[in-house]
């Protein structure tokens, strides 16, 4: 009895595992031998300085396909089957423990690569963020997708007509604005609000840009 309970554990343990994106390859060596203390945490997982910059691009890469699955798993229209390009060297840590990374679609990239200098993108240009995020065990696993469309003039004047989504790393739908979970993405707009002057693009910090010597 025991025996089949063990087999069927072994069996369930990377199916659900695989179900929230883990990538048990993808773990951080140094963390999986001496995982981090409790207190040291962030929200979400790791804080910023628990990953050397190495470390995050070891990890980024190791989790290359998975973070490609879960952008085709976003049925969002302004997303799917795009290409884009990087808007930044690497992934970078963020004060929630995440790692992200900004890409921007054709119609986007030209203007977001010239950062606070580029010109008001037009209709249809899309900015997405992708994340991953690393457990206090190393664990590493995709997180969220976050999305920036620009839509027709009129959608939405207070935010010079983004319309802002959120995807959960499975393409679950969190919410959209002016779309179902609407008030799941207020807080959105609310802290893009900082960069009014910039058409609310907030850019990736200068020492990560492409042009970053
Ligand atoms: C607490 C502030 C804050 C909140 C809340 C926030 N963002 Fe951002 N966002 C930023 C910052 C800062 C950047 C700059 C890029 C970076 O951090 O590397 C950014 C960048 C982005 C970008 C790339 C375009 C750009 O502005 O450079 C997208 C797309 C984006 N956010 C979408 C969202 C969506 C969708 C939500 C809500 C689910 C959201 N953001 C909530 C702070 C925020």
């Amino acid at each position: 009895m025991r025996s089949v309970l063990f087999a069927l554990a072994m069996l369930i343990a990377p199916i659900s595992a695989a179900a929230q994106g883990i990538v048990p390859a993808c773990r951080v060596a140094r963390l999986a031998e001496s995982p981090a203390p409790r207190e040291a945490l962030g929200g979400l997982g790791m804080p910023p300085s628990h990953l050397t910059d190495e470390e995050v691009d070891r990890t980024a890469a190791c989790l290359a396909a998975a973070l490609d699955r879960t952008l085709a798993a976003v049925r969002d229209r302004a997303v799917a089957g795009k290409g884009w390009t990087a808007m930044s060297k690497a992934f970078r840590a963020s004060e929630h423990g995440t790692f992200l990374q900004v890409y921007a679609d054709g119609k986007a990239a030209p203007s977001y690569a010239q950062y606070e200098a580029g010109a008001r993108m037009g209709e249809g240009a899309t900015v997405i963020k992708r994340a991953f995020r690393v457990d206090a065990d190393g664990q590493a696993r995709p997180y969220r997708v976050y999305v920036m469309e620009r839509m027709r003039t009129g959608y939405e004047p207070g935010v010079n007509d983004w319309r802002f989504a959120a995807y959960e790393s499975d393409g679950t739908l969190i919410g959209e604005t002016g779309g179902r979970g609407n008030v799941r993405v207020r807080f959105c707009a609310d802290c893009h609000q900082a960069g009014r002057a910039q058409d609310y693009l907030l850019f990736v910090p200068p020492r990560h840009r492409l042009d970053a010597r």
